[in-house]
């Protein structure tokens, strides 16, 4: 008998994303039509704009091994490893999601730099696999109910830079987004600025920027 250990949030979360894998990775694609690139745009922007700032904001990459927690389709991970990252681990409780990030890592040519873990974070990451030089985790903490005990577990895990993204609860796009997962059962979790910092503090985290990217605060840390 397998025993599943995951929380009722949890267990959405991942059902959620796993029945989505396909169609979340798609807002990804460039190469769509001029209305799918409209809406993507004009509604999930934020999630191509993340991705630049994440690589941005780790520079240089060169020879790095980092950490991405929620790693979802794997497009984080690939673009810090094109970027010359030595190591990337990426982990996600979505198998679909996990499939996807194999094969376009595969189709990009750094798949020897990634790899990619079907588990549950914290429990997936072994002390001894850490000091990691930088840990994301993007379009994450939207799905976590208890998010401090996971970004002091990342900050343990690592020597070096953390970015993490919140979702806003104050944005014009949030009554339909609450709607949405409303509609489909899934757990949505949103932060106000002071939150944010109280989160960080509850973290150990104490050394941080707030950039406001649209929808999102994103948290750049030094640890
Ligand atoms: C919206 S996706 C974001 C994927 C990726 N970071 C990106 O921005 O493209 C969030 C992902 O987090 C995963 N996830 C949520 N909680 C998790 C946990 N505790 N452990 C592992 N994966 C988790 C979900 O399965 C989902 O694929």
């Amino acid at each position: 008998m397998t025993t599943d250990t995951h929380s009722e949030v949890e267990r959405k979360v991942r059902d959620h994303f796993h029945d989505d894998a396909y169609r979340f990775d798609a807002i990804y694609e460039t190469r769509k039509g001029p209305v799918a690139r409209f809406i993507d745009n004009w509604w999930r922007g934020v999630v191509q704009r993340r991705l630049e700032l994440n690589v941005e904001r780790l520079q240089p990459l060169a020879g790095k091994r980092i950490l991405d927690v929620g790693c979802g389709s794997g497009r984080f991970c690939i673009a810090f490893a094109n970027g010359g990252a030595k190591y990337v681990l990426g982990i996600d409780f979505a198998p679909a999601m996990i499939d996807i990030a194999n094969e376009i890592a595969a189709k990009a040519g750094v798949a020897e730099a990634c790899e990619f873990r079907v588990g549950t974070f914290p429990e997936a990451v072994a002390e001894s696999e850490g000091p990691f030089d930088a840990a994301t985790a993007n379009g994450f903490f939207d799905y976590v109910d208890e998010p401090a005990p996971i970004i002091a577990r990342m900050r343990e895990l690592t020597k070096g830079k953390m970015v993490m993204s919140f979702p806003k609860a104050v944005e014009w796009r949030i009554p339909l987004r609450r709607l949405r997962f409303w509609m489909k059962g899934t757990p949505l979790f949103l932060y106000r600025e002071p939150d944010v910092h109280r989160l960080m503090d509850a973290a150990g985290v104490f050394d941080y920027e707030i950039v406001h990217l649209d929808r999102d605060y994103l948290v750049v840390a030094e640890v």
